[in-house]
């Protein structure tokens, strides 16, 4: 059983109100608060056509439908409710749901990219903020955090989620939930949050998207499960939402074990588990389910609560309870789950509570949330390579700006951008206006033909490259070239998985014309994964990797470019050599035969190096870190790891100190390292900081093969410094004892 932190209003009267509600629903009422519809018209216009969209309508009239998801607005909000809470029996008002991944109407940078940054306060504000202004449109409900790991840039959602490490996606979830629920999940401003995908979603195989995963225990405790284990610990989500795909046979939506044994039963998680979109039925077609009736039977009897667009319990649910084969108190316990988060919520108070138009108009992209989403993204970008100080850009240089994506407004608003106006962002070429520099610009090549929306492909161009020309004419005389390629909006995300990752289209060709007649050239990578850029990090000096930003995107690359800001980012996934790396992570097993060079048949590949083109946990400033002193001592809570952090240059600049350990020897092969503990700090110019970090018995644990907890005592190696292939380190031996009074101490080893 976990511990809640910050417990919503779960008290006993909220539980004797959800019984004295449930006594008096009827089967079908208690179904219908298990349906959730997406948005399928404009109320305000005419009524829907067709067999099932008149009877969603109908339902929706009489104000039977628990949740709806994908309406959004004031008005639009306004008139379901009214339905559900006027024409209803009882008055149960409605959830509103929306993927509130980065922003509501501001787009802040893409959660990738927000994890870049390690800045916990600003993740945190920016899941506030995009709170506050969901709330401020009706909304009560947000299907974010996704808290999957990810290994493979492959599979298009990386740029969902915090990357590849179990740590730093829980830490970084726990700040987006606290953002999202803030501290009154009662208040106007607050919505529930939802961590998802449960669970595996992160590992389809070969990144290609709504694949099967196949994970072994050890790495689904200790790596897949981790991160929502820790955040529903620290945090307290309200949601959780199961996955599309199957994880070692079974698809996550049937899956009791996960669901029902391990998240409801072990964890003792009381929120909602909310379907994905039409989970349910496709369990047909995984060959799980034999029909919809058995789609239905099978998702409650795991746990699933809430059937998100698949109509599976809306068309059989009641009949499953009456015939006997589904238990009604299975039915019960779903219903209370959904009422309780109403409650939670403050919606039976006031059903309308969210609704106020002119909080609608005055937030929604005020110039304030603007700002806060250029703190963030000053704080996401990563500059990957810098050599001779190539930059930052000195006030007197010529410099030409080239490709589609430097005056590309729709880009930086990302995918799952919510409400965000297409082509609404600051390009870098108005970026570059706007702070004033002289410059010439080129497009190149255009890096996708025509327009992409969620639902369709992006058609990539092969074929035009008229453009080159100009281009490497207006590159060849001037001091530097700033060049900005990469993906658009729509070439990331849901169902963009890919096999190659080097730059799109002709963006290639083009980088090498340029290169041919000017090589100052300064890369900057728009993009929602981690490339390949093996042939840029040959050639080119200096490389910015800056993602999808957000709405200011193009004034916080200027900043970085030209010196204003001292880049502070750090990679949350290794960018490989080659696609043939994937997946590829830092917390890798060892191998038997991890480095008999001078032989053949030792773990590597014959063509390339075994280690990422850019490390996790790497990025460099305009200042230059070192780190020395390394001490680590045994308290008799925690154990203390010192180190001094030297800002060498003559520039200030923050740096991000990382902690990782390393297992020697252990009852099952422990990873060469993982993360433990970081810290964001700045450093004044020519100054040090004595940082200490603290560890707990439990991050010398881990789980076996048997989900069980081990504390095993041994030698530990601790590394520190500024990414994940630091050689600053030191060895601790912890006994039995030390590791349970530590332990003991601080609580942790249940
Ligand atoms: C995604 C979910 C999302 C849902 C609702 C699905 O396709 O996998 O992450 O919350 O749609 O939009």
């Amino acid at each position: 059983m976990l511990t809640k932190t910050n417990n919503p209003d779960t008290s006993a009267a909220n539980e004797a109100r959800i019984s004295d509600l449930l006594e008096q629903m009827t089967l079908k009422e208690k179904v219908g608060q298990l349906i959730q519809f997406s948005g399928f018209y404009d109320v305000t216009g005419p009524a829907p056509e067709g067999e099932r969209e008149a009877q969603k309508h109908r339902l929706l009239q009489s104000g039977i439908i628990g949740s709806m998801l994908n309406v959004v607005g004031c008005d639009e909000v306004r008139t379901f409710q009214t339905w559900a809470v006027e024409n209803s029996r009882l008055g149960i008002p409605m959830l509103f749901a929306y993927d509130v991944i980065h922003g509501q109407k501001t787009m802040f940078p893409i959660p990738l990219a927000e994890a870049a940054s390690w800045d916990l306060d600003l993740i945190q504000q920016s899941a506030r903020i995009a709170a506050i202004e969901a709330s401020a449109q009706g909304l009560n409900w947000t299907y974010a955090p996704m808290v999957d790991v990810t290994r493979d840039a492959r599979w298009g959602r990386v740029m969902e989620g915090a990357g590849e490490d179990p740590f730093l996606n829980a830490v970084i979830a726990e700040a987006r939930v606290n953002g999202f629920q803030g501290d009154d999940l009662k208040a106007r401003d607050t919505v529930a949050s939802t961590i998802k995908h449960f669970a595996g979603y992160g590992f389809v195989e070969a990144g290609k998207e709504y694949n099967a995963a196949e994970i072994g225990t050890v790495t689904l405790f200790n790596t897949v499960l981790q991160p929502f284990r820790d955040v529903l610990q620290a945090t307290n989500p309200r949601s959780v939402m199961n996955a599309f795909n199957t994880l070692n046979g079974i698809p996550a939506t049937g899956d009791k074990v996960l669901q029902r044994d391990l998240l409801k039963e072990d964890w003792g998680f009381d929120g909602v588990v909310v379907s994905d979109w039409a989970s349910a039925i496709e369990m047909i077609d995984h060959g799980f389910a034999e029909d919809s009736r058995d789609a239905a039977r099978l998702a409650i009897q795991a746990g699933c609560d809430v059937d998100m667009e698949s109509y599976v319990y809306l068309d059989h649910l009641e009949d499953l309870v009456v015939s006997g084969e589904v238990d009604m108190a299975l039915v019960d316990d779903a219903v209370r789950r959904t009422l309780r988060l109403k409650l939670e919520l403050g919606l039976f108070d006031d059903p309308y509570r969210y609704l106020d138009r002119d909080r609608e108009r005055e937030l929604l992209l005020s110039e304030a949330h603007l700002e806060a989403s250029l703190s963030m993204a000053r704080k996401s970008i990563v500059l990957l390579k810098n050599d001779g100080d190539t930059l930052p850009l000195r006030k007197q240089e010529k410099v030409a700006l080239v490709g589609a994506l430097a005056a590309d407004k729709d880009a930086p608003l990302g995918n799952w951008r919510a409400q965000a106006d297409a082509h609404s962002a600051m390009s870098v070429l108005e970026g570059f206006e706007r702070a004033g520099l002289e410059f010439s610009y080129s497009e190149g090549v255009s890096v996708q033909v025509g327009e992409a929306g969620f639902e369709y492909p992006v058609m990539v161009n092969t074929g035009n490259r008229d453009g080159i020309e100009d281009a490497v004419a207006v590159a060849r005389d001037v001091d530097k070239v700033v060049l900005v390629l990469g993906e658009t909006a729509r070439q990331t995300g849901e169902g963009r998985s890919r096999t190659e990752l080097g730059l799109p289209g002709l963006q290639q060709e083009l980088l090498e014309a340029i290169y041919a007649v000017n090589q100052n050239l300064v890369l900057v990578v728009v993009s929602g994964r981690p490339l390949v850029l093996s042939w840029a990090d040959q050639h080119v000096p200096a490389i910015v990797q800056a993602w999808h930003l957000g709405h200011r995107s193009g004034q916080a690359i200027t900043e970085v470019l030209t010196g204003q800001e001292n880049p502070s980012g750090k990679l949350p996934m290794s960018f490989p050599r080659a696609v043939g790396q994937l997946p590829l992570y830092y917390n890798h097993l060892n191998t038997g035969r991890p480095n008999r060079r001078e032989q053949v048949v030792w773990a590597h590949y014959s063509d390339v190096d075994n280690s990422p083109l850019y490390p996790f946990g790497h990025g460099l400033s305009y200042s230059t870190f070192s780190y020395s002193g390394l001490t680590v001592s045994i308290q008799s809570d925690h154990i203390a790891v010192n180190v001094t952090v030297t800002n060498e240059s003559e520039i200030d600049g923050e740096e991000v100190i990382q902690l990782y350990i390393r297992d020697r020897v252990a009852s099952i092969a422990r990873p060469v390292r993982e993360l433990k503990a970081f810290e964001k700090e700045m450093l004044k110019a020519k100054s040090s900081l004595v940082i200490e970090l603290k560890l707990s018995a439990r991050d010398f644990g881990f789980y076996g093969p048997d989900g069980a907890f081990r504390l095993e005592p041994g030698e530990f190696d601790i590394f520190v410094g500024g990414s994940s292939q630091t050689s600053l380190t030191q060895t601790i031996r912890l006994s039995s004892d030390q590791l349970r009074s530590l332990g003991q101490r601080s609580e942790i080893m249940k």
